[in-house]
Formats: C-alpha cells, sequence, structure tokens
C-alpha cells in the first residue's frame, strides 16, 4: 500500500519510466514465452498450439488486471476477451490486436529457429531485437498493451475503462471476428479503438498511421492440354498455360506502371497537392530504402513517389506462380495447368468486392483461345483512413510527444487490417493505430524481430494515451 501511495505522488510519467525500467526484462521474459509457442493460423498442424496461445493471452490478461477474462469460441480460434470497468460514466478503450502468426516458411532462411526467441543486436537496434516468428506481428505489440494495463492497475492509475480483444484469426482473414464484433456490438462498446499492428518510421521519428490499404487476393489457374506434353513434339503447336499466365499477367501494367483493369482506378481519391506536399515532408531517404534492400533503383507507378506508391496508390502483384517442372535438371514438358496467386492492395472508396469482380472479368476477357481460367477469390478487406482532428489521435499525438519528445508524424500506412474498417462500420467508432515496428523488422518475412527499445517504448507510451484521451474526453 505504501508503495502504491509514493506511485500516485509522482507525476505519472515518472512513476512509468521507472516501472517500465524496473520489470522491463520480466516484460521480456513473458514476451519470450508467448513467442515460443507456434500460433500459426494458416496451418492446421498447429491447431493445439494456437489455443494453447490463446489461453496463455487469456492468463495474461488476468494477471494484469482484467475481469471476465473468457475464450470465446468460433467456427474457428477463440478470440480472447477480456475488461476492466471501472465506471461507466468514465470513456472506455477497446483493445484490438491478434496472437497468431504467419508461418515461418522458408525456415531454412532463418539465422536462429523462429519459435526460440532470442535478443541479438543490429545495425538499426544496437540495444538489441527479439528474433522470433510474431516478434513483432503482433505478438509483441499486442504485448504491450497488456504489460501497459498492468502498470495502470497495479500503480491505481488507470483512468477509465477498457476492454481487450484478442483475435487468432488475423492473419487468415479474421472472418469469425467479423461474426463475432457484429453479434456483440453491445458489449464492444467504445470510444476508441487502439491498435498496435503497424509501424512507425524511425525510433527517433516517431509516426502515427492513419490509413490502412484494402486488399483483394485472387487464385487464378489456367488450363491448357488435358495432360502434360512433351515440349518438342507439342512444342509451339499448342498454348503453353505458363507462357501465356505470365503473358496475361504483364498486360495487367502499362508502360507506365499503372494497372490495366478497365475501371480499376476509377473510385481512387486523388489527394490535394496540398496533401501530398505535407506527405512529401516526411523524412525519407532514397539512398537508405534501396540500401537497406540491395536494390539500385525503386519500381512503380509513373508520378508518385515512393512513399506515395506504397500508401496511397493501388497496386497489384503476384505473390507466388507456379506450374511445370521445378526439380532438379531439366525436364522438357509443357504443363497442363499454370496458376498464380495475386494480391490487390487498395486505397479507401476502392470496394474489395467490386474491384475482385473486376478483376474476374478482365481476366477472363484476356484469355487468349485454347486455355481455360479459372478466378477464385480469397479474403479480402476494405481501406480506411482516419482523419487527424479527432481526440484519440490527439490523445496519442500528445503520448508520443511526452515519450520520444517529438510530435508523430501522421502517415498512412501500406498493410492491410481489414477488420478495422468493419469496426468503423459496426461499432462505430474511430481506431487509433499506435504501431512502434519498423519496416526493417521483417515482419511476415525470415529473422521476423522487434526491437528492445520499441517494444518497451511502447509500453511506457499507451498509458499515457490513456491519460490524455480520458483529459481530452472531459475537456469536451
Ligand atoms: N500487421 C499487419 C498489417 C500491417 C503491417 C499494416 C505493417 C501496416 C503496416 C497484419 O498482420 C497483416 O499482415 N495483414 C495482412 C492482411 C491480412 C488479411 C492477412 C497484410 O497486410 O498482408
Ligand atoms: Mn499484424
Ligand atoms: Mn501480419
Amino acid at each position: 500500500m505504501a508503495f502504491r501511495n509514493f506511485e500516485k505522488k509522482q507525476k505519472p510519467m515518472k512513476a512509468l519510466k521507472t516501472y517500465v525500467e524496473t520489470h522491463k526484462d520480466r516484460f521480456l521474459n513473458e514476451l519470450f514465452e508467448l513467442l515460443k509457442i507456434p500460433s500459426v493460423s494458416a496451418d492446421s498442424t498447429y491447431k493445439k498450439e494456437v489455443i494453447d496461445t490463446a489461453k496463455f493471452v487469456a492468463k495474461s490478461l488476468e494477471n494484469a488486471g482484467c475481469e471476465h477474462v473468457e475464450l470465446c469460441e468460433t467456427e474457428g480460434y477463440p478470440i480472447v476477451y477480456g475488461e476492466k470497468l471501472i465506471d461507466p460514466k468514465l470513456p472506455t478503450v477497446l483493445v484490438y490486436g491478434h496472437y497468431d502468426v504467419q508461418p515461418a516458411d522458408p525456415i531454412e532462411l532463418w539465422d536462429s529457429p523462429p519459435f526460440e526467441p532470442i535478443i541479438k543486436k543490429t545495425e538499426l537496434h544496437p540495444e538489441g531485437a527479439i528474433f522470433a516468428r510474431g516478434a513483432c506481428d503482433d505478438k509483441g505489440q499486442m504485448y504491450m498493451h497488456v504489460k501497459a494495463l498492468e502498470f495502470m492497475t497495479s500503480t491505481d492509475q488507470l483512468p477509465c475503462n477498457v476492454k481487450f480483444m484478442i483475435e487468432g484469426e488475423e492473419e487468415v482473414g479474421s472472418e469469425n471476428l467479423a461474426t463475432f464484433v457484429k453479434a456483440h456490438a453491445e458489449k464492444l462498446s467504445n470510444d476508441v479503438i487502439l491498435i498496435s499492428d503497424t509501424g512507425m518510421i524511425s525510433k527517433d521519428t516517431p509516426s502515427i498511421t492513419t490509413g490502412l490499404r484494402g486488399l483483394s487476393y485472387v487464385e487464378v489457374e489456367v488450363t491448357g492440354p488435358n495432360r502434360d506434353l512433351h515440349s518438342g513434339i507439342y512444342g509451339g503447336a499448342v498454348a503453353n498455360p505458363i507462357n501465356v499466365l505470365s503473358k496475361m499477367i504483364a498486360s495487367l501494367h502499362d508502360e507506365n506502371n499503372r494497372i490495366t483493369i478497365p475501371g480499376f482506378y476509377d473510385k481512387v481519391e486523388e489527394l490535394s497537392k496540398e496533401e501530398r506536399a505535407a506527405m512529401a515532408e516526411a523524412p525519407f531517404s532514397l539512398e537508405n530504402y534501396k540500401k537497406a534492400l540491395e536494390i539500385d533503383a525503386v519500381y512503380g507507378e509513373n508520378g508518385y513517389s515512393t512513399n506515395e506508391r506504397n500508401s496511397i496508390r493501388p497496386t497489384l502483384d503476384v505473390n507466388g506462380i507456379w506450374g511445370g517442372y521445378t526439380g532438379e535438371g531439366a525436364k522438357t514438358v509443357i504443363a497442363s495447368k499454370a496458376y498464380a496467386k495475386i494480391s490487390m492492395r487498395l486505397v479507401p472508396h476502392q470496394d474489395h468486392h467490386e474491384i475482385t469482380a473486376l478483376f474476374k472479368t478482365h481476366f477472363e476477357s484476356i484469355a487468349p483461345k485454347g486455355v481455360r481460367v479459372k478466378v477464385t477469390p480469397h479474403h479480402g478487406g476494405q481501406g480506411y483512413v482516419t482523419p487527424i482532428d479527432n481526440i484519440g489521435y490527439q490523445a496519442a499525438s500528445k503520448a508520443y510527444f511526452d515519450t520520444f519528445g517529438k510530435n508523430p508524424i501522421p502517415q498512412r500506412g501500406g498493410g492491410s487490417i481489414p477488420i478495422v474498417a468493419l469496426f468503423e462500420e459496426t461499432l462505430k467508432s474511430k481506431t487509433i493505430l499506435m504501431g512502434f515496428g519498423l519496416n526493417s523488422d521483417a515482419i511476415h518475412s525470415p529473422n521476423e524481430h522487434y526491437g528492445v527499445f520499441n517494444y518497451l517504448k511502447g509500453i511506457e507510451t499507451i498509458p499515457l494515451f490513456y491519460k490524455y484521451f480520458v483529459d481530452l474526453k472531459q475537456q469536451k
């Protein structure tokens, strides 16, 4: 009890710094335990581990002071829910995150095993980074919120109500979460949604993500002859599905690297000169960008900068392509079938169902005689933008100012968290994306990592968001 009084007399910021400093080894060790469980939602061989991870998250929420913690069963993996409601008159923050991770493949490209977390120093993280699948996306970032809550409850400084909703199917499309949110809008009611599942510009240039791209994901199959053929006997005389697919894919961009699907750009919002000028002010080094990727030039839609191409512009990319013989040596063969997986990143106002339909119609229409084409849609989602003149954004901005000593830069992100658009539609509240990852953290890639600095800084910044959000809300 004496400890509590002591904490209360100090400014929250001070107590906060001390708390994080005092407990940082434990914060890291707990995250390590979470990272050791391979919660790969896409691969059913990990079913037990995914469920174990949900239980781990539930337990950690309980330990951090959450009440009514439950595993909400769905047709897929459970959603972990917990809350700490202190006063109905106070605002409510809903925290969302995901405990599932991407597959670790290709596993041979990892320098250390993906589910045996280890701290290593890197050029950008001289104080160390945690290497493990999910370290940044999203276990590490999600767990910052659990530890931030622990700080607030254990020092008696939780300034409002909080609800946690942590799902296990984000990496596979969040379909069951969508159903859950629609069915439980009342239970999930809130004043603002808080997510850490994005990135920031750099460790000394904090930024807040103000937009996410939508996604349309399709698989295509091109079928030619009814069986694989000898490429000498038949070569040159029948359509080769792989040649045809390559040609069809190549035709999806024009000489300016614009997407050729009729109607694709119809709803794309063009940003004003002023908005583009503001974007261009964010610190960015093209040289460093190229150097980090070991490329001699960037590539993309003519007339747009790199940062515009990867955030406010839509894209079409082949994510995988296969068919025919890819084994050792040479086999002379014309495959019967060729396949590709194609993603289109969309910007706000482009409807993903509509874009998928436009793609299908167009792709079928450009197939030459001699092949058949099948287009199968996978999951998709709408994009999202949030204005910066709302209390949630301002509270986040003040929080970053306190911990980084600088105002964060608003920045539209290129990735997708499809459920965010549904949150706004169903729960009628804004989402604030306080991401602490770096682009170089290699999420979804081998050697994913998350800076120890970023992890601890996140834990330190989050409680301040709560404080400022409540302050601003009460001033209104
Ligand atoms: N956390 C990412 C999204 C992200 C990362 C947004 C970095 C902005 C910056 C999320 O887990 C993710 O990977 N989303 C998928 C889409 C999902 C439907 C599989 C994506 O963006 O590819
Ligand atoms: Mn994520
Ligand atoms: Mn992800």
